[in-house]
Order: C-alpha cells, then sequence, then structure tokens
C-alpha cells in the first residue's frame, strides 16, 4: 500500500471532526454549531437527484420533531450553496415543505472526505453523469460531540426520516434510563434494563420490571417518559 495520508476512521464513539464551512444559511465552524445541541448531519453527493430530493423534503417536514428534542438538522451537497438554493425551491414545492436547516455547500468534498462518506470505489461508483452514488450518509451526533450512529445508504433507497428519529429516542431515552431499547421499539414500548445495571438496584428504580432472563430484564417505560413526550 502507499503512503497517503487518510483521516482517521471514524467510529461510534468518535468526536465528529470540526471543519468550516460555507451553508445556505451563511459560513459555520461545525463545533460551535453543534453547542449544546444534538445534531443530524446527513448527505447527498448531488444537487438535483431524485432520491435526494424527497429524502430532504421529508427532513425538512420533521424538522418541528427533531426540534423538540433539541436535536438540530444539517444536510450537506457536493455542490455550492448558489446550486442549493434553486434546489430547496424544488423541494419545498414537490415536498409542500418549508425548509430551512441549512444545507453545507461541499463541491470540494472536505467534509465528505473528513467524514469518510465515499467508498474506496468512488470513482467508478457513478451514474451516468458521473454523480457519485455514495455521500448518503447520516451521522447523530451527541452534545458532547461524540458520533453516536453512522447509517450509509445506497442511491437506490430513500432514507426513512421517522428511522432517524425514532434513533434519536432510543438514544435521548437511553442515556437518561440507563436502558437499551429493543427491536422495532417505538416510544411507549417496553425497555431493556442496560446490562451495568444490577437486578436488585433495577428492581427497586422499575417496580414492574420482567426477569425474561437474567440478561434480558425489560420494564415499560410509558412514552411521556421518553424524548418523545
Ligand atoms: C438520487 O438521489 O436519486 C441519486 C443519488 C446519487 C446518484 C444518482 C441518483
Amino acid at each position: 500500500m502507499g503512503s497517503v495520508e487518510r483521516p482517521e476512521p471514524l467510529r461510534l464513539g468518535s468526536v465528529a471532526p470540526n471543519f468550516k464551512a460555507d451553508t445556505t444559511k451563511g459560513p459555520i465552524d461545525f463545533h460551535e454549531f453543534i453547542g449544546n445541541n444534538w445534531v443530524v448531519l446527513f448527505s447527498h453527493p448531488e444537487d438535483y437527484t431524485p432520491v435526494c430530493t424527497t429524502e430532504l423534503g421529508a427532513f425538512a417536514k420533521l424538522e418541528p420533531e427533531f426540534a423538540r428534542r433539541g436535536v438540530k438538522l444539517i444536510g450537506l451537497s457536493a455542490n455550492t450553496i448558489e446550486s442549493h438554493g434553486g434546489w430547496i425551491k424544488d423541494i419545498n414545492e414537490i415536498a409542500g415543505s418549508d425548509l430551512q436547516f441549512p444545507i453545507i455547500g461541499d463541491k470540494q468534498r472536505q467534509v465528505a472526505l473528513a467524514y469518510d462518506m465515499l467508498d474506496h470505489q468512488d470513482a467508478t461508483n457513478v451514474d451516468s453523469k458521473g454523480i457519485a452514488f455514495t455521500i448518503r450518509s447520516v451521522f447523530v451526533i451527541d452534545p458532547n460531540k461524540k458520533i453516536r450512529t453512522i447509517l450509509s445508504y445506497p442511491a437506490s433507497t430513500g432514507r426513512n426520516s421517522a428511522e432517524v428519529l425514532r434513533i434519536v429516542d432510543s438514544l435521548q431515552t437511553g442515556d437518561k434510563w440507563r436502558v437499551t431499547t429493543p427491536i422495532n421499539w417505538v416510544p411507549g414500548d417496553d425497555v431493556i434494563v442496560a446490562p451495568p445495571v444490577k437486578t436488585e438496584e433495577a428492581q427497586k428504580l422499575w417496580p414492574d420490571l420482567k426477569i425474561i432472563k437474567p440478561y434480558l430484564r425489560t420494564t415499560p417505560l410509558p412514552k411521556e417518559k421518553t424524548s418523545a413526550a
């Protein structure tokens, strides 16, 4: 292998790399943008691409729900902010949305590269117009600036904005109550008491604790006690 410098691979728990960039809402320093909030950063390889158009409209419509949970949305597309401006008009027209969150202008792919959003076959993994099939990631970042979730989607498959919100609910609710969430959990469903919590303590904390197996202990957690309340 050659000795080309590559950034450290990002993993869950890594600090989200800082960067300065132009966005449709003005220039930002990403760590300042995060501040004391949760952030969902999601990316697109190009403007005016069909699947991405529908995704941005859906995120714009769900933005009030993210905001209620203290989550700031920020998009990225590997094009200029001037181009983004025209695209946003189309997105709002098509989705009936009012897209207000910033979209980073990442024409030079500076942020996409720093966040390892490209795959190793980037040069060839393109459509007939040369548009990359990569740069379709979602990062959920917490107020400590730690990456808590990384998702990577193919260009063929639109993301699920409700699933991203569900992940935020799981992470925020888990952090608050020392619980984890089982398959297909939605706020209001039973949760799992986190393994480090001893059963004696769990029984005091959760009077309705169910010990299905010593390693699988669940409790009801009403929706009002979750971040979706
Ligand atoms: C799309 O959003 O439809 C798309 C994304 C990347 C490449 C081609 C199409």
